[in-house]
């Protein structure tokens, strides 16, 4: 499609496709293998399917899901999760207490098996324990009018709270790794768990990659430019196969104050990536802590932004922030591994106009020996996504000395190419998106999907976004050379489609979205953002801004070939407030954890005055709190 192309073009010859490819799939049950199996929708034909949950409003108070399911709270901010830890009080709550906690608005989890008995990472990885693992859990962000007594909206927060508040915000922040079992069809938190971890905005961890000991990671605290001082806006993640968890760190932005005009005149490459990521604080940390005052620190910015890899197996390694992967408001990384291949990581930029990389590994992937694929993320080549009009695309190499890539353009080294990674990408041609979330690639087909949760910033249409505005985003497929099944992630080039484009089917106007025949009212969608795969091979997908069009975000699973393709089925419904994170399947398929992140986050509500208390029932004296949810089918079986 070109972009002169105009709205009702687009979605015409997207579904005159979509038929085609619907009479070719029937014609082509060629042989019985799996694969072929799967394409032609077999496969999601024989997993129960679900009757679709109705319809809810955004101001539902409660959360809902599909019929014959049961939906449980595992753990909420403020659960004792380090031995010791004391029972949550959010009237008495201290800095002390929430380091051993569970953290504030869950996002990403990940899920790790525990084999009983196992010694070694890799019995533990083999078992498929579907009923006792390590679940790994981001917390993205803090809101202290609701965490907090005493502040009527976030503004008088910002400017009131104290510094023991300040601390407990940044003891909220990070990822948490808990123990978790299942026992009589329940899920539990294994309590005072040897694996219980914390991770937050004063854990060290070490910088690896070619930003390590570089000039610009250098401050006061840290003269070697060696290891940061926490992690925080951990948003979407991935898990290697090595057994080891990604976690991308997001709007870093929220949390420094710059004067941007001062710092140009003594750092100017500092200035202009405050002024990409539009630094604007909207929290009060740099009051306690200069080093969020990038007047004071010019370089502690540089040291966020990257997506960060803890090992849950062992509770003593050092985390590592993982630069070879660039620095941007990283949503996620989900990675590509095939046994004697270089390892593949897919992330996106979540913010207007910035882009799609991937990271190709130098090493080969090792996968009989977990602890060889230790630091195969700290070389390699970064790429950015050129998409072209006619439906193809191509990697750009982010490499130092490549193209424009050099001294005279302001990039002496590759340190400085992963710091200042936007401005490498646009200066080489990366493609301008609508705001990429979560990217998962289909584990038997080897194609990979890019959630694009749209906005309203895009003025002209340009490659894979068909629409200016794009207020309720749409998802796009990436083939990659080769068939289905044995698809190249390692190539730079690609062919790319629309799976669907979001918004009410019989909206009016730029939002309306382009689902095939079949969707219903409750099951079209808006805005997706995480994404993640069932052991049938369906995607599913979690909104984050339904509350614009008055709905409740929730969760939607949607079938990839067969006559279904792209039909999105309601699934999962959050309480009023909330967004839905964090989808995660065990390797069963018989639970399925999600976040319900910000539950009572609306205008005019505070911890004083919420609009919602839940988990809790009305009439409790506890502010709502963000929680994991544990999705079982009534009787046992696969989820969905
Ligand atoms: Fe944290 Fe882009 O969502
Ligand atoms: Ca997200
Ligand atoms: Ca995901
Ligand atoms: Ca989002």
């Amino acid at each position: 499609m070109t972009p002169s192309d105009s709205f009702p073009v687009i979605a015409h010859r997207f579904l005159t496709r979509r038929a085609l490819l619907k009479g070719a799939a029937s014609a082509a049950l060629l042989t019985a293998t799996p694969l072929s199996r799967l394409m032609a929708g077999e496969v999601e034909a024989a997993v129960p399917g679900f009757d679709e949950l109705p319809f809810y409003s955004s101001e539902e108070p409660v959360h809902h899901v599909a019929a014959g399911h049961r939906a449980d709270i595992l753990i909420s901010w403020g659960d004792p999760i380090l031995p010791g830890a004391p029972a949550f009080d959010p009237f008495a709550q201290s800095a002390a207490s929430q380091v051993m906690q569970f953290g504030y608005n869950c996002d990403f989890i990940g899920y790790l098996p525990l084999k009983d008995g196992a010694a070694a990472k890799a019995d533990h990885l083999a078992s498929g324990e579907s009923g006792h693992g390590l679940l790994c859990v981001n917390s993205e962000s803090t809101y202290p009018h609701l965490m907090f007594a005493g502040f009527a909206d976030s503004d008088v927060a910002k400017a009131n709270v104290t510094a023991e508040q300040i601390a407990i915000e940044q003891a909220s922040v990070g990822h948490s790794v808990i123990e978790v079992k299942r026992e009589g069809g329940d899920w539990r938190v294994v309590a005072d768990s040897a694996y219980g971890r914390r991770f937050h905005a004063s854990t060290p961890f070490e910088i690896s990659g070619p930003a390590r000991g570089h000039a610009r990671m250098k401050t006061a605290a840290d003269g070697g430019g060696t290891l940061v001082s926490g992690t925080f806006q951990n948003c979407a993640g991935g898990v290697t196969p090595w057994g080891t968890i990604l976690s991308g760190e997001e709007n870093i932005q929220g949390y420094f104050v710059c004067d941007r005009e001062a710092l140009a005149v003594s750092h100017a490459r500092e200035a202009m990536s405050a002024a990409s990521f539009d630094v604007k604080t909207n929290s009060s940390w740099h009051r306690t802590d200069k080093r969020f005052d990038m007047n004071a620190e010019p370089h502690e910015f540089n040291r966020f932004g990257w997506v960060i890899e803890v090992d849950p197996y062992d509770p003593t390694s050092t985390p590592k922030k993982r630069t070879a992967l660039g620095r941007m408001r990283h949503e996620g990384a989900t990675v590509v591994a095939t046994d004697g291949l270089p390892v593949v990581v897919y992330m996106g930029d979540d913010q207007a106009m910035e882009c799609v990389y991937k990271f190709v590994s130098a090493r080969p992937y090792v996968a009989a020996d977990p602890a060889a694929n230790a630091d195969i993320l700290d070389e390699g080549i970064l790429y950015v996504a050129q998409f072209a009009d006619d439906g193809t695309g191509t990697w750009l190499p982010l490499v130092h000395g490549h193209g424009p890539l050099t001294a005279a353009n302001g990039f002496d080294d590759q340190g400085d190419v992963v710091i200042d990674l936007r401005r490498a990408a646009k200066l080489l041609g990366g493609t301008e998106t609508d705001r990429p979330e979560d990217i998962e690639t289909q584990p038997a087909t080897g194609r990979t999907y890019i959630a694009f949760t749209g906005g309203t910033e895009r003025e002209t249409t340009g490659p894979a976004s068909p629409r200016a505005p794009n207020p309720f985003g749409h998802v796009v497929e990436l083939m990659h050379p080769g068939e289905d099944g044995a698809r190249d992630h390692t190539a730079t080039t690609f062919t790319w489609d629309i799976l669907f484009l979001a918004g009410d089917p019989d909206g009016e106007a730029e939002g309306k979205g382009v689902f095939p025949e079949g969707v219903s009212k409750a099951g079209y969608l808006v805005q997706p953002d995480n994404l993640v795969f069932d052991p049938a091979g369906r995607l599913w997908i979690a909104t984050d801004g339904a509350k614009g069009i008055k709905s409740a975000d929730g969760l939607w699973a949607c079938a990839l070939s067969g006559p279904e393709r792209a039909v999105t089925r309601h699934f999962f419904s959050c309480p009023r407030g909330s967004e839905m994170t964090g989808p995660c399947f065990t390797p069963d398929g018989t639970t399925l954890f999600v976040s319900v992140q910000h539950p009572g986050y609306e205008k005019g509500a505070s911890f004083d005055i919420p609009t919602s208390r839940w988990p809790a029932a009305d009439g409790s004296p506890m502010p709502p709190r963000p929680s994991v949810v544990a999705i079982t089918r009534e009787g046992g079986g696969p989820v969905g």
